[in-house]
């Protein structure tokens, strides 16, 4: 991108999007990276983001749509501060998943995709996390916590509540 344009992301995001277009034979292939850091920047793929991208890549906004909604990790609403991920697939499932899952959805208040009122917290099913041998297992934004009872939410909740709140 010119130095004259201006960007939605900080310098050093700019940055790397200027570099990851240019490691790849085809610009299309730096796309998927590319909404991966806007989204951990932004929050998630507001039209701005789309936007840039797509001119970032030279690609039609729609093909990034395209491409950005075959992704579940990838979302077009804001999360929550905290964006808790509650693996229910075959490892975690055999092993109490699903009563994790619904416990958070009790503590919460909010389902599948939901946003608590005070924006803290978002919940959501996925597939595997890549922790199978410590299962159940969940990921908060970047940390994963694992070998979970319904007994550990309140105080995984606890945990990110405090840290939420500066303490
Ligand atoms: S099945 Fe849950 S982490 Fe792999």
């Amino acid at each position: 991108m010119s130095p004259e344009t201006m960007s939605i992301f900080t310098p050093k995001v700019s940055a790397r999007f200027d570099a990851l277009v240019e490691k790849y034979p085809v610009r299309r292939s730096a796309l998927v990276p590319m909404l991966l850091y806007a989204q951990d920047e932004i929050g998630y793929l507001s039209d701005a983001v789309i936007a840039e991208v797509a001119q970032r890549i030279g690609i039609t906004e729609l093909d990034v749509r395209n491409v950005a909604t075959y992704y579940s990790m990838l979302r077009f609403k804001p999360a929550g501060k905290f964006n808790v991920q509650v693996c229910t697939n075959i490892s975690c499932m055999l092993r109490g998943a699903y009563e994790v899952y619904e416990k958070f959805q009790e503590e919460l208040g909010i389902g599948h995709k939901g946003v608590t009122a005070d924006g803290v917290f978002s919940l959501e099913e996925v597939e595997c996390i890549g922790a199978c041998c410590w299962a159940p297992a969940i990921q908060v934004n970047y940390n994963f916590h694992d070998d979970l009872t319904p007994e550990s939410v309140p105080g995984i909740l606890a945990e990110y509540r405090g840290k939420a709140e500066g303490r």
